[in-house]
C-alpha cells in the first residue's frame, strides 16, 4: 500500500510518500517561517498563497524522490482540518484533483489524528495508550483506544501551550517560532531567579491553563531595566517559564495517567506529540512520569513531532486499511474535534 500525503493546514506546505509497512519513502516539508518572520506570526492569507504557489512542485518532487509515479498510489490522503481555511482548500482540491485524473480514493484526514498516530510511524505502538498532544495551536490529552477512536481527557481553558512558548519568546526578543529560541535560551538561565505561577496545578482534572504564566512573564518583564534586555536576563526569565511549563504538564499528565489505568488497566503506553514534543526538557520530564508509572514513554523524532506529511500519509494508510475513503464532496473544516470522528 502507498500513500500520498498532503499537509497545508498552517505554516507548512508538506508532501509525503509512506508505505504501509511504515517506510516513508519520501518527506518533504516547505517552511514558510521566513515569509511569516516579519509579522511575528502566521498571517493566514500569505498562508494560503503561498500553499497554492508551492504545493505542486513540492508533489511533484515527493513523487519523484520516493522513485514511484502516480499510478503506484492506493490513495491520496490530505489533511482537511482543523486548521487556517484558505490553506486547507488549497491541500483538500490538490487532492481531490489528483485522486479524480488518477482515478484514487481520496481521504480527509483530521490533522489532530496525524499528530495521535505519528508515532507509529516510528515504531510500533499498541492500542489503547495515553497521547499528550502539545503544539502551537492545540494542548490535549487524550486516550487514543484505535484509529478513529479518541476519548478527550482534557484541554487548554485558553493558551496552547506552543503559543505560550511563542509569545513569551516575542515578551523576550527572540525570534519567532518561540519554542526553539526559549528552549535554547533556558539552556543558559538560572531557574530560580524568577518565580513563576504553575496555573492548574495541584486541581484535579486534565485541563491545563497558561495565559497566566504568560502574563506573569510580561509581568517580570516590566520589572527590568527599560530597553532591550540584557542576555542574562532573557536566560533566566526564559528558564523559569521552561520549568514553570514543564511543572503543570507534568501535574496535568499525572492526572491523566491515573485516569487512564483507571479506564484502561491494559494500556503500556504514554505518547507525546506535536510541535512542543520535540523540547528536551519536557521530554525528559514526562519520560521519568512515565517510568515512575510503569508506562513505555514514546517520543517520535522532532522531525515527525512537529507538522509534517507523513503524518497524515500514515493516517490515510490506516484508513484505507478500514475502508475509510471520503466523498469528492467533504468540505475543509476550520474546526474539526479529534473525538467527534466517528469510529471505524
Ligand atoms: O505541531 P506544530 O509544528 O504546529 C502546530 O500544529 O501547531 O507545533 C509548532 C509549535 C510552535 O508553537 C513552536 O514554538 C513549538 O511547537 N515548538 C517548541 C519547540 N519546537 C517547536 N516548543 C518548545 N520547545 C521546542 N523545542
Ligand atoms: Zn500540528
Amino acid at each position: 500500500m502507498i500513500v500520498l500525503g498532503i499537509e497545508t493546514s498552517c505554516d507548512e506546505t508538506a508532501a509525503a510518500i509512506v508505505t504501509g509497512d511504515r517506510a516513508v519513502l519520501s518527506d518533504l516539508v516547505l517552511s514558510q517561517l521566513e515569509i511569516h518572520r516579519p509579522f511575528g506570526g502566521v498571517v493566514p492569507e500569505i498562508a494560503a498563497r503561498a500553499h497554492l504557489e508551492h504545493l505542486d512542485s513540492l508533489i511533484g518532487r515527493a513523487v519523484t524522490a520516493a522513485g514511484v509515479g502516480f499510478h503506484d498510489l492506493d490513495a491520496i490522503a490530505a489533511t482537511a482540518g482543523p486548521g487556517l481555511i484558505g490553506g486547507l482548500i488549497v491541500g483538500v482540491t490538490m487532492a481531490k484533483a489528483i485522486a479524480c485524473v488518477h482515478d484514487l480514493p481520496f481521504i480527509a484526514v483530521n490533522h489532530l489524528e496525524g499528530h495521535a498516530l505519528s508515532a507509529n510511524l516510528a515504531e510500533i505502538v499498541s492500542f489503547p495508550y495515553l497521547l499528550l498532544l502539545v503544539s502551537g495551536g492545540h494542548c490535549q490529552l487524550l486516550i487514543v483506544e484505535d484509529v478513529g477512536r479518541y476519548r478527550r481527557l482534557g484541554g487548554t481553558l485558553d493558551d496552547a501551550i506552543g503559543e505560550a512558548f511563542d509569545k513569551t519568546a516575542k515578551l523576550l526578543g527572540l525570534s519567532y517560532p518561540g519554542g526553539p529560541a526559549v528552549e535554547r535560551a533556558a539552556a543558559r538561565g538560572d531557574v530560580g531567579r524568577f518565580t513563576l505561577p504553575r496555573p492548574m496545578v495541584g486541581r484535579p482534572g486534565c485541563d491545563f491553563s497558561f495565559s497566566g504564566l504568560k502574563t506573569a512573564v510580561a509581568r517580570a518583564v516590566e520589572t527590568l531595566p527599560a530597553g532591550p534586555l540584557a542576555d542574562r536576563d532573557v536566560a533566566d526569565l526564559a528558564a523559569g517559564f521552561q520549568a514553570a511549563a514543564a511543572d503543570v504538564v507534568d501535574d496535568r499528565t499525572a492526572n491523566a495517567i491515573a485516569a487512564f489505568k483507571r479506564s484502561h488497566p491494559s494500556g503500556e503506553s504514554l505518547v507525546v506529540a506535536g510541535g512542543v514534543a520535540a523540547n528536551q526538557v519536557l521530554r525528559t520530564r514526562l519520560k521519568a512520569l512515565a517510568a515512575r508509572n510503569d508506562l513505555r514513554f514514546i517520543a517520535p523524532p522532532p522531525r515527525l513531532c512537529t507538522d509534517n506529511a507523513a503524518m497524515i500519509a500514515w493516517v490515510g494508510i490506516e484508513r484505507l486499511r478500514r475502508g475509510l475513503v471520503d466523498g469528492m464532496d467533504f468540505a475543509a473544516r476550520p474546526r474539526w474535534p479529534l473525538e467527534s470522528m466517528g469510529a471505524p
